[in-house]
């Protein structure tokens, strides 16, 4: 029997390179995005899988029951979870949109954690399942400039690797993907395509492929490409106040 993945984010960027790898393996699919009309043309790319595509907003609250609802409802099995929607703003705290920074925090960490909560009651059932949330290289310091971004893949990071922790001996396993600057509508949505951190952006799908690989192995974290993991490993070992200056360097101009 087929395998279902739900891909949160499946319109653009990264969720876009996940539905690619998933469909290319066989997976039926459950797509998510606010976006109905790209869904729609993603479901019609794949005629031999069961594509779902659900046109949500996953930055308001309730909307992510609702997405696990209509799955219920349907009568779908979630075998995989792609916790992938997010995003970023770049700018001092005080001076950004309040409600925009609320519902950074509604998609970054409610949708994702709410989703895990209900798709992992389920495949602890069956003991079997694969979680993949994407974070950051931002979960690993505070970040000046975009600093309730930083926060919330620090949430993911930590919420994911607690679930490790928590779900050894089972067959159910959390993988947090960790990439670095990427090249995804991320960047425009973020303002953050002039900055120095973005002067070394990699490929999405090279991205999406290192998580998916990582997915399938079980992986506990991966971080991708070279320079972002050593600059995820300087930033265990140096002071956080030291971290924090970096990342208000690195979101400056170019
Ligand atoms: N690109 C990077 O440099 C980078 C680096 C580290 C981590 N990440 C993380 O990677 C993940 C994927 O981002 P990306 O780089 O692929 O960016 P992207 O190209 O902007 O894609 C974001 C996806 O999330 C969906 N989305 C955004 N807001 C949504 C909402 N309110 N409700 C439902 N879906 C929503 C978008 O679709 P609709 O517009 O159709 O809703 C789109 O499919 C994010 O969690 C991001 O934080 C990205």
């Amino acid at each position: 029997m087929k395998k279902t993945a739900l891909i949160t984010g499946a319109t653009s960027g990264l969720g876009f390179e996940f539905v690619r790898l998933f469909a290319k393996d066989g997976y039926n699919l459950v797509l998510v995005a606010r976006n109905d009309k790209k869904l729609e043309e993603i479901k019609r790319t794949y005629p031999n899988l069961e594509v779902t595509a659900i046109s949500k907003d996953l930055s308001i609250h309730g909307a992510a029951k609702e997405v696990f609802d209509e799955i219920e409802t349907r009568g779908i099995d979630i075998d995989v979870l792609v916790n992938n929607a997010g995003f970023g703003l770049m700018g001092k705290f005080e001076e950004l949109n309040f409600q925009k920074q609320l519902n950074m925090i509604q998609l970054n960490i409610s949708a994702l954690t709410e989703l895990t909560y209900y798709c992992l009651q389920k495949m602890k059932q069956k003991n079997s399942g694969r979680i993949l949330n994407v974070a950051s290289t931002a979960a690993f310091q505070p970040g000046p400039k975009m600093a309730v971004y930083y926060a919330t893949k620090a949430y993911v990071l930590s919420f994911s690797e607690a679930l490790v922790e928590e779900l050894s001996g089972s067959n159910v396993t959390v993988t947090t993907l960790c990439p670095g600057p990427t090249k995804t509508n991320f960047g425009a949505v973020a303002s953050v395509e002039g900055t120095k951190m973005f002067s070394r952006a990699m490929a999405s799908d090279l991205v999406a492929k290192q998580g998916y690989e990582a997915l399938k192995s079980g992986k506990r974290v991966i971080v991708t490409g070279g320079f972002n993991k050593a600059g995820a490993l300087g930033a265990k070992f140096m002071p956080r106040s030291l971290a924090a200056k970096i990342a208000k360097y690195v979101a400056g101009e170019k």
